[in-house]
């Protein structure tokens, strides 16, 4: 099945026009293809099928219910960083006992929340957070499962912005520091030491980096798991990486289970995994639609009515997004497609080769699954796009275009 092709001259989500979409709900507006998302999960399970992982969706990715729900559906766990991400997860019918907690700076508010839910596992920064979710599970009177997050040092070879996984960075603890913190949590009343957790970064395209750090910590997890009966999981965290240039290789699935399943297997540890681009990134696009072309002596800018509020990533990490015109057209020429936000940093290409369009044609940015709507704002006081699903000829508005009036609720003058 083909996703945001082109059939007869015009761009479809799966069977769907997206001419017809954006005519229906405005533009702009976020297209997702409930298939992708099912075929992306179910290809993730099928390569790691010998230790048969726990795939926790990572929601931060695209939190929308309606995503959320068809990962739910398709037998996957949530990994969530906020008490909201868990309030979501469980109206879209998620099993809170498939549920994983990271994140450097839970509140005690969060962590009663999640100890009330009885969710699987939190994932561990800190000593004090240990000791702060033992207490909070004191006062509840109920038992907090927690996995340390080891900071293996491995170099992913991403944008520094998503790199989590190296010394420098701010997250988790290197390995002495988890055993010292292991020894400390299985002293501490109402914890229970459940396994280790990592996460080395955000779209990595090379296997070697994976490899590297389940290697790093396999001896570690070995004594834990003879020291502390309790010691179940290893969670091997998200970031595999995704397509989104032309001629860019996505990571090659049996080659990353080569490489992780043998010593996963031999460690017998139950392997939990929390991808979110993966699953959710090449799922989805955002439309907008041409509202002016200018040139002036050096450029030809494309003004769209999407802006950098509505999909930040290349103003905030020089991201790649394809771009193309939903109607076909012959010709293109070197141009920026920006838009109306008062920042030189509004663009979502410059001086790239772009489709030859005009006032009313629509652009489709591809790969805007992921980390496109969840970073939407309303910067400028621009109320955020409708996301509608696509199932097959199906198509479900699953998040209503914002109004003036949502910008201002709850606003005093
Ligand atoms: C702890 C953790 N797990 C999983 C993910 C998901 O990463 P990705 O979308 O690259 O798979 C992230 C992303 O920031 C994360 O911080």
């Amino acid at each position: 099945m083909s996703t945001f092709e082109y059939r007869d001259g015009i761009i479809h989500a799966e069977d769907v026009p997206v001419t017809e979409l954006a005519d229906k709900y405005g533009t702009p507006l976020y297209v997702y293809s409930r298939n992708h998302f099912r075929a992306q999960y179910n290809s993730l399970k099928d390569a790691m099928a010998d230790v048969s992982p726990l795939i926790c969706y990572s929601v931060k990715a695209n939190p929308n219910a309606s995503v959320v729900r068809t990962f739910i559906e398709e037998g996957a766990g949530l990994d969530i960083v906020s008490g909201g991400e868990l309030y979501r997860g469980l109206a879209a019918g998620a099993d809170p006992s498939k549920i994983v907690f990271a994140g450097v700076g839970k509140t005690r508010e969060e962590i009663e929340y999640a100890l009330k839910q009885q969710i699987l596992f939190f994932t561990v920064e800190s000593e004090p957070e240990a000791i702060r979710i033992s207490e909070c599970a004191q006062k509840l009177g109920v038992t907090g499962r927690i996995a340390f997050r080891v900071n293996p040092d491995v170099d992913p070879k991403t944008h520094e912005y998503t790199t989590t996984g190296k010394k420098e960075n701010k997250f988790g603890m290197d390995v002495a520091r988890v055993e010292k913190a292991c020894s400390v949590a299985a002293s501490l009343p109402n914890l229970e030491l459940a396994g280790l957790h990592m996460h080395i970064g955000s779209q990595i395209l090379t296997v070697e980096p994976f490899a590297e750090a389940v290697t790093k910590v396999s001896n570690f997890c070995s004594r834990m798991k003879t020291t502390y009966p309790s010691f179940k999981y290893l969670d091997i965290g998200g970031g595999v990486g995704i397509k989104y240039e032309p001629g860019q290789r996505p990571v090659d699935l049996p080659a990353f289970a080569d490489a992780v399943v043998p010593p996963l297997k031999k460690l017998g540890l139950s392997v939990v995994m929390e991808p979110g681009r993966f699953l959710a990134g090449n799922g989805g696009v955002m439309v907008c639609r041409v509202q002016y072309v200018k040139e002036n002596e050096v450029k030809k800018f494309i003004i769209s009515d999407g802006a950098m509020n509505d999909l930040l990533r290349p103003s905030l990490y020089g991201s790649y997004h394809e771009i193309v015109a939903v109607k076909e057209c012959a010709g293109s020429a070197q141009a920026d497609l920006v838009g109306p936000i008062c920042e030189s940093g509004d663009f979502f290409a410059q001086g790239r080769e772009l489709p030859t369009v005009e006032e009313g044609d629509l652009l489709m940015l591809k790969s805007a699954g992921a980390y496109g709507f969840a970073m939407a704002s309303t910067y400028n006081s621009r109320p955020r796009p409708a996301e509608v699903m696509v199932d097959g000829s199906q198509t479900v508005l699953v998040r209503e275009r914002e109004t003036w009036e949502d910008l201002v609720r709850g606003e005093k003058s």
